[in-house]
């Protein structure tokens, strides 16, 4: 199995984590339940990365078709999945600017507009692949896809 299912994990045990932890638990503030959502579309999207890179490590056929074929259903909502995660983080990010105001010295805000920027461009460069389906695409989305990992995993732990 890939590393990465390890880390896709780590991470939304740690998103768990904050979220029952945070002071508006169990009522949970929409902002929060939101943001949530959001980071789950995200990360259902994401898997597929762990299942890719398991079907080109794996030796055994078997599995690597059993997983090709799994990660091909998703495939007719990867798009439309990514595009969910990208407008439940808008009302996330908006929904927290007007409770809290924009402040570049609160570093969990900095840290989600960064992530938001980046989410932007993943979902943009995702749907331009439709129209150009390159390789340099292809790396450049996968390449946003590995730095919003970090940077949302930064985001939930500030
Ligand atoms: C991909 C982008 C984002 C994801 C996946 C995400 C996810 C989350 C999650 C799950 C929480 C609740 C857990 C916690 O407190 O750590 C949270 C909280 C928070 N997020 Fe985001 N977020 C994103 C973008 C943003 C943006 C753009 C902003 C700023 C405009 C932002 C600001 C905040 C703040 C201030 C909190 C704490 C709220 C509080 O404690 O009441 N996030 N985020």
């Amino acid at each position: 199995m890939s590393k990465w299912f390890y880390l896709n994990l780590v991470i939304l045990l740690l998103a768990i984590w904050k979220v029952v932890n945070h002071f508006s638990f169990p009522v949970l503030s929409i902002t929060i339940l939101f943001g949530f959502i959001g980071f789950l579309f995200f990360l259902f999207n994401w898997t597929r990365n762990a299942v890719f890179s398991t079907i080109r490590n794996n030796p055994d056929r078997k599995t690597k078709i059993k997983l090709a074929n799994l990660s091909k259903k998703a495939m007719p909502f990867h798009r439309w999945t990514g595009t969910l995660a990208l407008v439940f983080i808008l009302l996330h990010a908006g929904f927290i600017l007007h409770w809290y105001g924009l402040s570049f010295h609160n570093l969990k805000m900095v840290a989600g507009l960064v992530a938001l920027v980046n989410l932007l461009l993943m979902v943009l460069t995702g749907w331009w692949r439709l129209f150009k389906p390159t390789g340099k695409l292809r790396r450049i989305h996968l390449l946003l896809g590995i730095s919003l990992f970090f940077i949302i995993a930064i985001h939930l732990l500030l």
